[in-house]
C-alpha cells in the first residue's frame, strides 16, 4: 500500500515486544489505549505496563463490550477523552480488543484532528484474522451496520495469540468462519491444512494458531493490496456475507453471532454454486464438513422467512444499481463474481438451510 504499508506481527509472548513495535512504527509520545471492559480485565494492565516501560505516556479509555459501542455517542465520548489527554496529531491510539474495538478506535483515529496514527492489537480470533487488517474503520447507524466509516490503515498490527486463551469458544468459532472463507476463496492448500489440523486448532495448539493467523493475514493483505478501497477484487472477501448478513440482521436479536451467520451464508453460496454447475456436490459437502468441525452452524434451527431474507439482501450496502453481486466458489481455493442470480435462486438457497 505504498506509504500506507504496515507490518503485521503475529506472535506468542504476553505482549512483550509490543512497546518496541510501536516505537519503531509510530512517532507518538502519548498513547490512548481504547479497550472494551471485558478485554480490559485480562489485558489492559500488561499492555499498559509494556507501553509505559517503553517510555510512552499512556492513557486508557474503556467502553462497554459489544456491538452496541459502535455508535456515534460512544465516538463523541472518546473524542472528549482524547481532548482531556491533550492528544496531538503526532500521538497515537492503540485499539486493544476484538473487531468492535478495532472498527471504533480506528474510526476515532481516522477522524480526530483529521487523522492520527493507530495500532491494531486484536484480541479475538476474528479480529486477528480479518478485521484488524485492511483499514476499514467505522460505526453503525440506526439505518444500517457499518454505514458510517472511513478507510484508515493502521501503522502496525500486533496479534499476540496469548489472548486466545481467554476467548469464549463461540467467538473462536466465529474467527474460524472467516478463516474458512479465506481458504475457500484463495487457498486450497490452506483449506486442506485446516481439515487436517482441525482438532489441534480447536484445542488452540500454539504452533497451529500462529500459522493460522499468519496465513489468514497473508491472504487478506494480498487481496487488500490489489484493491484497497473495494472497487473490485476486495469484494471476494464478501463470500458468504450476502445471505450471511441478511441472516445476521434477522437472527442476531436471537443471539446469532456474525461468524455463525457467515457460516450459513457460505453454505448457501456453495449450494448456489452447485446449482449452477460451478462446483460438484462433494465440494459443498467438504465445506460443510469443515464448518461443522469448527462447531459452526450449517443449518438453521427454525424455519426461515425467505421474504425477510430477500428484503434484507436488497438493503445491503453492497447492492449497486439494484444488482446483487454474489461471490461463488469455483473450486476450494477459487471463486468468481456472479451477478445474475434470480430471487428464485436465492429463495432456493435460503430454503436449503432449513433443518
Ligand atoms: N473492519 C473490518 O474489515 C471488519 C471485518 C470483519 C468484522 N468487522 C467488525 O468486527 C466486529 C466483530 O468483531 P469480534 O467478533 O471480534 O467482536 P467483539 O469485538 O465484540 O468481540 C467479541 C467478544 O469477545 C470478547 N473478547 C475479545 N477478545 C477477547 C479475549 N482475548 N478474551 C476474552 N474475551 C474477548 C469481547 O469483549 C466481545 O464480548 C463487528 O462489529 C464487525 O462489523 C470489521
Ligand atoms: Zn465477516
Amino acid at each position: 500500500l505504498a506509504d500506507r504499508s504496515y507490518p503485521i506481527i503475529v506472535t506468542l509472548g504476553n505482549y512483550s515486544s509490543l512497546g518496541e513495535g510501536i516505537s519503531e512504527h509510530c512517532g507518538a509520545r502519548s498513547i490512548v489505549i481504547i479497550c472494551d471492559d471485558k478485554v480490559a480485565t485480562h489485558y489492559l494492565d500488561p499492555v499498559t505496563a509494556k507501553l509505559a516501560e517503553q517510555g510512552f505516556q499512556v492513557f486508557c479509555q474503556t467502553v462497554p463490550a459489544g456491538e452496541g459501542s459502535k455508535k456515534l455517542a460512544v465516538v463523541e465520548g472518546l473524542y472528549d477523552s482524547l481532548f482531556d489527554h491533550a492528544l496531538e496529531r503526532s500521538d497515537a491510539i492503540v485499539a486493544l480488543g476484538g473487531g468492535v474495538i478495532g472498527d471504533l478506535a480506528g474510526f476515532v483515529a481516522a477522524t480526530f484532528k483529521r487523522g492520527l496514527d493507530y495500532v491494531q492489537v486484536p484480541t479475538s480470533l476474528l479480529a486477528m484474522v480479518d478485521s484488524s487488517v485492511g483499514g476499514k474503520t467505522g460505526i453503525n447507524h440506526p439505518r444500517g451496520k457499518n454505514m458510517i466509516g472511513s478507510f484508515h490503515q493502521p501503522r502496525l498490527v500486533y496479534s499476540d495469540i496469548t489472548a486466545l486463551s481467554t476467548l469464549p469458544a463461540r467467538e473462536l468459532s466465529c474467527g474460524l468462519a472467516e478463516t474458512v472463507k479465506h481458504a475457500v476463496i484463495r487457498d486450497g492448500q490452506f483449506f486442506d491444512w485446516l481439515e487436517s489440523n482441525s482438532d489441534k486448532i480447536m484445542n488452540l495448539d500454539n504452533e497451529c494458531m500462529l500459522d493460522l493467523v499468519h496465513r489468514n493475514c497473508s491472504i487478506k493483505a494480498a487481496v487488500v493490496a490489489t484493491d484497497e478501497r473495494e472497487s473490485g477484487l476486495r469484494g471476494i472477501l464478501n463470500f458468504g456475507h450476502t445471505i450471511g448478513h441478511a441472516l445476521e440482521i434477522l437472527y442476531s436479536p436471537k443471539g446469532m453471532l456474525h461468524g455463525e451467520a457467515i457460516s450459513l451464508g457460505m453454505v448457501a453460496a456453495s449450494r448456489l454454486a452447485v446449482r449452477r454447475n460451478m462446483i460438484p456436490d462433494e465440494t459443498a459437502s467438504r465445506l460443510e464438513g469443515l464448518l461443522k468441525a469448527f462447531n459452526l452452524p450449517v443449518r438453521l434451527e427454525d424455519e426461515v422467512v425467505v421474504e425477510s431474507v430477500q428484503e434484507a439482501i436488497k438493503n445491503d450496502k453492497k447492492v449497486q444499481a439494484g444488482k446483487i453481486k454474489f461471490v461463488l466458489p469455483t473450486a476450494i481455493g477459487d471463486c468468481s463474481f456472479v451477478e445474475d442470480l434470480t430471487s428464485a435462486d436465492i429463495q432456493w438457497a435460503v430454503e436449503s438451510l432449513n433443518g
